[in-house]
């Protein structure tokens, strides 16, 4: 499979991306992404706003087509050193290191802005992205309790995990 790494996606590859999230909803696939309501056209274009002010986003084409993206949300602006990390990948196409490839290069752009960390918050029964992200550098930190309500109307604990792409910083904590 060609997998292509695209920096930032254009306007085009978030509407694909757009169908690819709906029907992951539709299908449950999404079940872990902490909204409440399937993604709309505007956070998508949201999404690409942010993208054009500087914030890292990453798509992957397969074929043309926008099968996965990523992309780090920053806090408090420019002098946050902390990142927030979203990562999809549309579920017919999982397993096949595309998720890899995102990690590896929305890594670099967070890096290039200067951040010393970024933080991703699984659900604590998405096992699937624990896995991914700890294959991917990421440690546990600590767990937000209740922080989530699944599909069930239940609320479930999400894990705070961090990686460091500073190197040394925590020498440098005070
Ligand atoms: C997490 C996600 C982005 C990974 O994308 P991907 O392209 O499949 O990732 P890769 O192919 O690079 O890596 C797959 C890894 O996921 C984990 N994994 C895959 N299927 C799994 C399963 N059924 N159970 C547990 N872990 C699993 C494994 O660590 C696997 O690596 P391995 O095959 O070497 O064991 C994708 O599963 C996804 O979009 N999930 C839904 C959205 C989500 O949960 N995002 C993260 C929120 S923090």
């Amino acid at each position: 499979m060609k997998i292509k790494i695209v920096n930032p996606p254009s306007i085009d590859d978030y509407k694909k991306a757009l169908v690819y999230i709906n029907k992951g909803i539709i299908n449950g696939a999404f079940k872990h992404l902490a909204t409440k309501e399937p993604y709309n056209k505007d956070i998508v274009f949201e999404w690409h706003k942010k993208s054009l002010n500087g914030t890292p986003q990453i798509g992957a084409l397969v074929n043309g087509t926008c099968v996965g993206m990523a992309h780090i949300d920053v806090e408090h602006g420019r002098r946050s050193v902390n990142g927030y990390l979203a990562i999809t990948v549309n579920p017919e196409y999982q397993n096949n290191k595309i998720g890899e490839k995102l990690i590896a290069s929305i890594l670099l752009e967070a890096q290039k802005i200067g951040l010393v960390r970024i933080t991703a918050e699984p659900c604590s029964d998405n096992q699937r992205a624990i896995n991914f992200l700890k294959k991917n550098g990421f440690k546990e930190e600590g767990i937000m309790k209740c922080a989530f309500i699944n599909d069930e109307g239940r609320l479930i604990d999400r894990l705070i995990m961090r990686i460091e792409i500073t190197e040394n910083c925590r020498e440098q904590c005070v």
